[in-house]
């Protein structure tokens, strides 16, 4: 899996998005370790606080498919390189401390990619959680 196939993949999942509100509209697409793909879109709703977002929507359905490690994961939106915000890179690191963040814009098809480990260093995640 190239990481262009994989935001092609994103790309994808953006349409499906629902985003009325903002109108910001999110497609992801998470790598798992065995070499499955998991797609995903920003889900709003008119009480704001219950939006989810495009990447934890891809990695709800991956781990709803038993997948809990991940390799990557590509993310688009129409407008700009959209990083991931700081609840999904949270949630990311939950199932990878070392996967690859593909952030590109789906108007222009310009992508960057990152390590997870940039968007947030020193996390805090399973780890800090063993042995109690
Ligand atoms: N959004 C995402 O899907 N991912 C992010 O990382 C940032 C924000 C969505 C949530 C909401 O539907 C819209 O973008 C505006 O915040």
């Amino acid at each position: 899996m190239t990481d262009q196939r994989l935001f092609e993949l994103a790309c994808q999942a953006l349409k499906n998005a629902y985003a009325p509100y903002s109108k910001f509209k999110v497609g992801a697409c998470v790598l798992s370790a065995d070499g499955r793909t998991f797609t995903g879109c920003n889900v709003e709703n008119a009480s704001y606080g219950a939006t989810i977002c495009g990447e934890r929507s891809a990695a709800t359905r991956a781990v709803s498919e038993g997948v809990t490690r991940f390799t990557a994961i590509a993310v688009a939106t129409e407008r700009q390189i959209g990083w991931p915000c700081g609840i999904c890179r949270q949630v990311l690191h939950e199932f990878s401390d070392d996967m690859r963040v593909i952030s590109g814009n789906a108007a222009t098809g310009e992508f960057v990619s990152v390590p997870l480990t940039e968007l947030l260093p020193r996390a805090f995640g399973p780890r800090d959680l063993e042995d109690l």
